[in-house]
């Protein structure tokens, strides 16, 4: 008897961790390699994740949508907080051949690592292109980075209503547009720290974004936790240029990040 108690409680626990397991996985992004394109995987729903969906503004500070709510079209777009590297080998776009060091710590490439070292392997992108934007992000200057662009506040100089004061900061923020999709560098208030930092998000315009067939996801709501697809081919490479130098405008330890992760991609093409 004790026993049979002992399975169910084992087969219960397992579904439940299976069900949950399962559920979580629609917010991971994945990466595959085609034969002609790096497709990524993105989760359109997950609103407190690193892919949002935000509707255009004129000045380029898109608002977050709901998106199970909202019909998604030709007015709203994915910002994806892309990441270069994690400390474990353990992510599903990880890429162990993208081994470097950071203050002395072992990183490990992935997401845009994984999508350049595939787009270099695909031939999507040569080694040559890899090797001038490497040079490209090592002539830019110190005092360009845009982490150390000032951030302005200003005081309004009449005191506003019952005695509270009105205060306006700017915080810049720096867009590449390109025919794919654009790049921003957005300045952002540390979340443990003193200081501004700066944030890579890459933009995509619904209008380029697949269903898992290949074919465009015609307008409308999102559904349960659906994810939706992109991908990386020849005729939109430089769109991965514009997203390394992004990350090479950013910050010095963003440039210098960087370096190491087309220098490794750089050894790993030369080598097969
Ligand atoms: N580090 C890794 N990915 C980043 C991103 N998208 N923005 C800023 N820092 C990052």
């Amino acid at each position: 008897m004790r026993k049979t108690v002992a399975i169910c409680s084992v087969v219960l626990l397992l579904s439940v961790f299976r069900t949950f397991g399962a559920d979580a996985d629609y917010k991971l992004v994945r990466i595959e390699t085609l034969t002609t394109a790096v497709r990524v995987r993105l989760p359109l729903t997950d609103v407190t994740g690193k892919v949002r969906v935000k509707e255009k503004s004129p000045a380029g500070f898109g608002l977050p949508v709901a998106p199970s709510k909202t019909v998604l079209g030709a007015k709203h777009y994915l910002e994806w907080q892309i990441g270069y590297d994690v400390p474990g080998t353990n992510s599903p776009t990880v890429v162990p051949e993208i081994k470097f060091t950071r203050n002395g710590e072992t990183k490990y490439g992935h997401e845009l690592s994984k999508i350049i070292f595939e787009a270099v392997r695909l031939r999507l992108l040569s080694t040559n292109e890899i090797l001038r934007a490497m040079e490209a992000l090592k002539k830019i200057p110190a005092n360009e980075f845009e982490e150390n662009q000032m951030v302005q506040v200003e005081v309004a100089t009449n005191a506003a209503a019952d005695g509270f004061q009105s205060a306006v900061q700017r915080l810049p923020q720096f867009t590449k547009t390109t025919p794919h999709g654009s790049v921003q560098i957005q300045l952002k208030q540390k979340q443990r720290a003193v200081g501004y930092q700066a944030m890579v998000y890459v933009c995509i315009p619904m209008p380029e974004v697949l269903t898992m067939t290949g074919s465009p996801r015609p307008p409308g709501r999102a559904h349960s936790k659906e994810t939706v697809f992109y991908d990386f081919n020849r005729d939109n490479a430089a769109f991965l240029l514009d997203i390394i130098h992004a990350f090479g405008m950013a910050s010095a330890q963003h440039n210098e990040d960087i370096q190491k992760i087309l220098g490794k991609i750089l050894e790993a093409a030369t080598k097969s």
